[in-house]
């Protein structure tokens, strides 16, 4: 079906395909979401996991930036995802950076997007959520994504009670919140990955939780290291060190790159797209090797969700059996469409049979 669709999608402009999917999306979610959750179901003991107390029904979740202002965790659950992110939200609304802000390499199996954290805001957003949840709209795990104001005005302290408002807002009804301290798309984005700023900003956010008496799991979003082997910047060690320090729950590696490694696109192409975050299938190799070393750094004590080109069920074990214990998708999905998510399902199965394994923890960390 995605087959059919997606020629008709991909001569639109990324972001109208992308609404325009999305519309679709809502509409099914309305309509005939029973019938979408049959058509995509495929569940198995095999890989249901606790992770950071939390129960996963399966390990393949939906990266951030799909579904900013979570208008669409049901149908999310439908697809048959195992969690759902949603955001990056942030303390006020944003418009984002100016269109075309998304574009399509296709022969790379990328995508290259400049959003800029386009969202509704954390009110907004939180009061959805707080509709979901009363409503018992949703049965799995829901995470949270917030990042700092895409303003670059707000800086130092103000950018850390940015994040804190937001925390405020929508922490209580998230089974766990991710801090996406790695947005490659704001000028000043990228602060709080130097260690002093990651400590103010983990201080404060777990001084919230306590002043707010919740135990909600926070997890700290990294960027992509520059290469896929070699001697991690120095950076990743003491980040450990200090999310760490601080009780965070988890790990997910990675976010989008900024640069244009191992792309075939022309040079032509890449000048015309302009800046943006890379994602999709050029960060596979790169986003094994930071979810290898951080297993390895922890010794496997801090659970990991993998994220960067997973597009199949061998990307999605090869994270796994790298040290992660969940995974996340979004270029991929653009890519082959929703029945992605059982083949997922499905060939991991498949895989830890292949190996002998009786559960999909038994692979975690395998290959670290
Ligand atoms: C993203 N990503 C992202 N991440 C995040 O933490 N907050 C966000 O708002 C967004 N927004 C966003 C928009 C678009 C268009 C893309 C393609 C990606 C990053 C995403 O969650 C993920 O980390 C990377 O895309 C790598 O995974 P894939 O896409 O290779 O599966």
């Amino acid at each position: 079906m995605y087959r059919l669709l997606r020629p008709l999608l991909f001569r639109l402009d990324p972001e109208r395909a992308h609404h325009l999917a999305l519309g679709a999306g809502r509409v099914g979610q309305a309509v005939a979401g029973g019938a979408l959750a049959r058509a995509f179901a495929f569940e198995d003991p095999r890989l249901s996991q606790t992770v950071f107390g939390r129960v996963f029904e399966n390990p393949v979740g939906l990266a951030a930036g799909m579904d900013k202002d979570a208008r669409l965790v049901p149908l999310w659950e439908a697809l048959g995802f195992g969690f759902t992110e949603v955001g990056s939200v942030t303390a006020r609304p944003s418009a984002g950076n100016a269109r075309p802000r998304l574009f399509r390499l296709p022969g790379d199996g990328a995508l290259v997007n400049r959003l800029g954290l386009n969202n509704e805001g954390a009110e907004a957003v939180a009061a959805r959520l707080a509709r979901l949840n009363a409503e018992g709209g949703r049965r799995r795990v829901l995470g949270v994504n917030v990042a700092k104001t895409h303003d670059p005005a707000i800086l130092g302290a103000e950018a850390v009670e940015d994040f804190a408002e937001s925390f405020r807002h929508l922490a209580p009804h998230a089974d766990y919140v991710a801090l996406n301290v790695s947005c490659p798309n704001t000028r000043e984005g990228k602060t709080f990955e130097e260690p002093a700023a990651l400590d103010a900003l983990l201080a404060r956010i777990m001084a919230e939780r306590v002043a707010m008496s919740l135990s909600v799991p926070v997890l700290v979003k990294l960027s992509p290291p520059r290469a896929a082997s070699g001697p991690l910047d120095g950076f990743y060690a003491e980040a450990v060190g200090i999310a760490r320090a601080h009780g965070v729950s988890g790990l997910i590696a990675t976010n989008t790159a900024p640069d244009r490694a191992g792309l075939g696109a022309s040079p032509a192409r890449l000048a015309a797209v302009g800046a943006g975050g890379l994602s999709g299938a050029p960060l596979a190799a790169r986003s094994l090797h930071l979810v290898r070393e951080l297993h390895r750094l922890t010794g496997g004590a801090l659970p990991i969700i993998g994220v960067g080109g997973v597009g199949s069920a061998e990307a999605a074990y090869a994270q796994i059996r790298a040290g992660a214990s969940l995974v996340e998708l979004y270029t991929a999905l653009v890519y082959h469409g929703p029945a992605l998510v059982r083949a997922i399902k499905r060939g991991l199965i498949r895989l830890l049979d292949r190996d002998g394994l009786a559960h999909v923890s038994e692979a975690v960390g395998l290959d670290a």
